[in-house]
């Protein structure tokens, strides 16, 4: 337990943390690879590229101060970024490590300013908001499907559209079960040009394994430090090769089983949301909206088709190359704002969505996304 007095100092600190937190936190990552330079095999180089996961830990961090009489406000939060960490299989052993680094990187940036009393109260907060983090994913790795990355046969390729492919795979290993709609898994390769391993989650494309695990991944066109591994998969990952891969994960799921459903997706964005249309066509009825440059940017056209002859589903393409992007005007003219809605895409697409929402009048408690990349970067 945290006393009052503990509380109180962080509380007066998160001023100075949010002047300074993504500051903090850069501070953080390089001191703590300069010292555990193994755990460059865990971090998303292209997110510290970016600056996405220095931002992501500065808001929970300063997330988790501002909530500190009642860190169960948190807990949403915490529950996504712990599935992730368990997909990562980050383990108890590695708290303290981020916690030592942290707490330099406050002080360094701090300077005199990080008294003993700060530095202390900070120390024994940082470790309550661990033991969170502990708990739910011991949870998670109890529940998970295996434990640790396990090697995977490919056992299909396929072009899903000229930029998205699917992989199929099994394992001798491994039992599998049908996948929750709306998870991910998560790919351990090592490119031969690079110094150490990468992870990366690509969302699973159907509920059904029986023909092995589905999931789609798209080629980055971006720039060199993006795509690494999904640019990897797409030009080097044939049938008969052997990939590593840590058991479903994510929070993603629909909760609701009484509301007719509205799914937003933007290019790969779909994947996730094939899956829960697979899952939920047959309760109710599901308005599908995807934004795709073209008609041949679609992927998944085959369970489209199929798809198409359930009275269930209404289908909806914005080809953005024709006619610009999904506007409030659009998209009033389909939801009727009584539905549940669900989408996925880049972050840009998410935060586009959730103004057009707000505008609408829309209840943010109704809507429910994933973006690639830190859910927590997402500022609208
Ligand atoms: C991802 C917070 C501890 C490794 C994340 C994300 C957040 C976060 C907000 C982004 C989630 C998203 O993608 O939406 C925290 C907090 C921690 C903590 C508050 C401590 C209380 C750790 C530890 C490790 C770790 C101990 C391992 C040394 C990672 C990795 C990612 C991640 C590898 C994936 C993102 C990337 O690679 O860029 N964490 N984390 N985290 N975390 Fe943590």
């Amino acid at each position: 337990m945290l006393t009052e007095e503990t509380k109180n100092i962080v509380k007066a600190t998160i001023p100075v943390l949010e002047e300074h937190g993504t500051e903090i936190t850069s501070a953080f990552y390089q001191h703590m690879f300069e010292a555990h330079p193994e755990l460059l095999n865990v971090f998303n180089k292209t997110n510290q590229k970016l600056g996405r996961q220095q931002t992501a830990l500065a808001q929970t961090v300063i997330a988790a101060a501002k909530h500190i009489d009642h860190l169960e406000a948190i807990i949403p939060n915490v529950n996504q970024i712990a599935h992730k960490h368990r997909a990562l299989e980050i383990k108890p052993e590695h708290y303290p490590i981020v916690g030592e680094n942290l707490i330099w990187a406050i002080q360094h940036v701090l300077g005199d300013a990080a008294t003993p009393e700060i530095v202390a109260a900070w120390t024994e907060t940082y470790g309550v908001i661990a033991d969170v983090f502990i708990q739910m994913e011991a949870a998670l790795y109890d529940e998970a499907d295996w434990q640790g990355f396990v090697p995977f046969k490919v056992v299909a390729v396929k072009e899903e559209s000229p930029e998205i492919k699917s992989f199929t795979v099994q394992s001798d290993a491994v039992q599998l079960k049908p996948v929750k709609a709306g998870q991910y898994i998560t790919v351990k390769v090592h490119p031969e040009d690079e110094t150490n391993d990468a992870l990366r989650h690509y969302s699973i494309c159907s509920v059904d394994t029986t023909h092995g695990l589905k999931f789609a991944v798209k080629r980055d066109v971006a720039g060199e430090e993006r795509g690494m591994v999904s640019n990897y998969l797409h030009d080097h990952v044939k049938v008969g090769d052997e990939i590593l891969l840590s058991a479903p994960a994510g929070e993603f799921l629909v909760e609701t089983d009484n509301k007719d459903l509205v799914f937003i997706s933007g290019g790969v964005g779909m994947t996730p949301l094939m899956s829960m249309l697979e899952d939920e066509v047959d309760k109710r009825s599901i308005k599908f909206i995807h934004s795709a440059y073209n008609r041949d940017a679609v992927p998944f056209k085959d369970e489209i088709t199929k798809f198409h002859n359930n009275s269930n589903v209404e289908f909806f393409f914005n080809y953005s190359e024709s006619e610009g992007r999904l506007t409030k005007e659009k998209l009033s003219r389909i939801i009727n704002g009584n539905e549940e809605i669900y989408m996925c895409g880049s972050v840009g697409f998410m935060e586009g969505m959730l103004e057009i929402f707000s505008d609408m009048g829309i209840d943010r408690s109704r809507v429910h996304f994933e973006p690639f990349g830190p859910k927590m970067s997402i500022t609208v």
